[in-house]
């Protein structure tokens, strides 16, 4: 567990005091991901740097498993984290063989194991290890490098990740694509990650917990559905944008809103034969109300993991349990 207990950082340059970050409490779990989220000069970047002590704290103290990171040592601290730094930061005059392993080879591993982990992480990243092996930084893609980036920094298993907007610049699919790829290592590794990004729906998407910062001050934090549905202040109501009831949507699925009420769970009198307007129990209630909102009855058959119906969604159960109204319903999904 990460926590910030009354965290701030002025910065003094020439004369001049900013604050940074203004007094920030807060706490993630182990194995949580959580969105650092706000504005450009927010100082997103400033408290991600100031928990591997690139960045000295002013004031305030943050503990990593219940011990204040000033007590440890800071070579030791950077080592136990990965950091994947703001425009991936590779080193140019190294190979990507090479730009992986730094940190291992720092910790003292062998040709061997290094030469394995190399592989290893090359192949999570879906990337052939074999040809990139003697290629430099600038002979990759930008998405290959924010993956040789991302590979670089969980090169020592480190239980924390630093992640700094890691897929900022770079075209919305390779950047979808890349969100998909890290949510499903992620499910695997159960890394402790504290993320950057300014992109409300990357933040969505991939946090557990999400912090929306402005000038230096933690605004709110909360899971992604409790900072859609309650947003605490005009900041976060604005900054997350008049669409929030509609970017909830995709947090959800069928299954979670037959949970929610027993209308949509009309088993007992299943008659329709499965169609073309179906979903099944893992679409989220966005890519739902597409199917529904086609469907020439208002209705799709909801289908099981073996294919097998199992409801009928109607428009009106729809409405009645996400609370979205009809108005709002065809715009969104054309
Ligand atoms: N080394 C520094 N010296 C003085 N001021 C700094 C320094 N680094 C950052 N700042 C200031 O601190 C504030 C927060 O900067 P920070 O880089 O943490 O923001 P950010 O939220 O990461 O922004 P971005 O989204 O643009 O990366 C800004 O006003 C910035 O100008
Ligand atoms: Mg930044």
């Amino acid at each position: 567990m990460i926590t910030f207990s009354n965290v701030s950082k002025i910065y003094e340059s020439t004369g001049k005091k900013v604050t940074a970050v203004d007094h920030v409490n807060m706490s993630v779990e182990e194995g949580e991901i959580c969105v650092f989220l706000g504005p450009s000069g927010c100082g997103k970047t400033t408290l991600l740097r100031m928990v591997n002590r690139l960045v000295q704290i002013t004031e305030g103290s943050i503990e990593i498993d219940g011990k204040d990171i000033q007590a440890l040592d800071s070579i030791e601290l950077r080592r136990s984290i990965g950091y994947v730094i703001q425009q991936n930061g590779l080193f140019p005059n190294m190979t990507i063989e090479e730009n992986i392993n730094v940190v291992p080879k720092m910790l003292g591993w062998d040709a061997g194991k290094r030469k394995n982990r190399y592989k290893e992480l090359m192949e999570m990243m879906g990337l052939n290890p074999e040809e990139f092996r003697k290629r430099f930084p600038w002979e990759l893609s930008g998405g290959q490098q924010q993956r040789i980036g991302v590979a670089r920094a969980l090169a020592a298993d480190p239980p924390v990740m630093l992640m700094d907007e890691p897929f900022g610049a770079l075209d919305p699919i390779i950047r979808d694509h890349l969100q998909n790829e890290f949510l499903r290592i992620q499910k695997d590794v159960k890394k402790t990650i504290l993320f950057v990004s300014h992109d409300i729906d990357e933040a969505i998407r991939l946090g557990d917990k999400i912090a929306i910062f402005n000038q230096g001050q933690l605004m709110q934090v909360g899971t992604p559905d409790q900072i859609l549905s309650d947003p605490k202040n005009e900041f976060v109501r604005d900054f997350i944008g008049s669409d929030r009831e509609i970017k909830r949507l995709t947090l959800l699925t069928v299954k979670d809103l037959l949970n929610k009420g027993k209308k949509g769970n009309r088993k007992s009198n299943l008659t329709a034969e499965i169609n073309e307007f179906y979903v099944t129990l893992d679409t989220d209630l966005r890519n739902a109300l597409a199917v529904l909102l086609a469907s020439p009855t208002g209705e799709a058959v909801i289908v099981d993991q073996r294919n097998q119906p199992h409801g009928i969604l109607t428009f009106t159960d729809y409405e009645l349990l996400t609370g979205v109204h009809p108005s709002k319903l065809k715009s969104i999904v054309h």
